[in-house]
């Protein structure tokens, strides 16, 4: 793959193919983060829909702190899609999730694209090594895997395909880090990538319980939304789990905790614990701590849920605002 023609933290247009939910979501990101975006989708009222989307987000965008120089002005909505990319800096693709499209998009991307400027996909679960079959210059096309809204929720997984060059996989990081994203970088192909295979092993078990009546949706929504979900959003399983442990951590926690895996408290089934497994367990729950201990670790947990608690109004207190005592 010939460089790319700026270094990450350079870049000054972005392209973004396809301007639905997500297309559209990145493109009100790129704005608010300062760069000229040029945006191509086929559907005829494509421009009047990504106007309304990034007006419609641009509130928030502003809550969250626009960086210099940003404005929705800046977006340029293109007539074909070779001429949205003619002055790329970087693509994004979102087209429709179909993998025949995706190919021959990603090889027109490709045809089309200055040289050694980085494509990316938006694919939820496709690996690049079946999406970029027909390109002739398939080293610079890699997955960049948003969440949605991706103007607000920071993740973005970045993984290459077979025939994906590693510095590509490398810029794209940087490029993304420089787009004030949080990056996770991954060194091979996994359908469904990390977030969304821990979301499908979670939904998958809910909707085994709502088939056999062993519970309502309600009732799934709240044991995430009162319970787990409250510490997942700054603490992650891992090291949530570790606290579990109290002063012995991930290993007196898996020690005490580890014969339930044989228990059916789940349809997916457990790995074997060997001591490989737990010492990889103890090692980057140790890494992730960074020298806090768990006693500094149980008091940033306990304000997180604090601050969680009361950002969505429920505090004991708040809770029974205008309520019965
Ligand atoms: N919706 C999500 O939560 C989510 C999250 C992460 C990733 N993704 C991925 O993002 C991509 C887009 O999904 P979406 O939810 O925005 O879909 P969407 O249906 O909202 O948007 C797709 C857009 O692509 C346009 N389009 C159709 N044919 C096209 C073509 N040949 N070239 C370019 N654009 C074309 C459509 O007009 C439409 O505006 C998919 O790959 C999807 O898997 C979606």
């Amino acid at each position: 793959m010939p460089s790319p023609p700026c270094a990450p933290d350079r870049v000054r247009r972005v392209a973004c193919i396809g301007a639905g939910v997500i297309g559209g979501g990145w493109v009100a990101h790129f704005l608010a983060r300062g760069y000229d975006v040029t945006a191509w989708d086929p559907a005829p009222d494509a421009e009047v829909k990504l106007r309304r989307l990034v007006d419609a987000a641009w509130p928030a965008l502003e809550q969250i702190g626009l960086a210099e120089g940003a404005s929705p002005d800046r977006l340029t909505l293109a007539p074909t899609l070779e001429e949205a990319v003619a002055e790329a800096d970087f693509v994004q693709e979102s087209a429709p999730e179909k993998l025949e499209l995706k190919r021959s998009l990603l090889a027109q991307l490709d045809a089309a694209a200055p040289a050694g400027v980085v494509i990316a996909s938006s694919t939820s679960g496709y690996p690049m090594t079946d999406m970029q079959t027909e390109a002739t210059g398939p080293g610079r096309l890699l997955v960049g895997h948003p969440f949605n809204p991706p103007y607000l929720i920071p993740l973005v997984e970045v993984v290459g395909g077979e025939k994906t060059d590693p510095a590509a996989v490398e810029w794209a990081s940087a490029f993304y880090k420089a787009a004030a994203k949080s990056v996770i970088t991954m060194d091979r192909e996994l359908p469904g990538f990390i977030a969304n295979r821990l979301q499908e092993a979670l939904w998958r078990e809910a909707l085994h319980m709502v088939a056999n009546g062993e519970a309502t949706v309600k009732d799934i929504d709240d044991s995430i939304t009162e319970g787990p979900g409250l510490r997942w959003a700054f603490m992650g399983p891992c090291l949530t789990f570790a606290l579990a442990g109290g002063e012995g951590g991930m290993g007196h926690m898996l020690d005490h905790f580890g014969p339930s895996l044989k228990s059916p408290w789940t349809r997916l089934e457990a790995p074997e614990l060997d001591d490989s497994l737990r010492t990889a367990m103890v090692d980057g729950c140790d890494e992730a701590a960074a020298g806090r201990s768990i006693a500094q670790l149980v008091a940033e947990r306990d304000q997180g849920v604090i601050n969680v608690l009361r950002a969505t109004g429920r505090l004991p207190e708040q809770r029974n605002e205008g309520g019965d005592k």
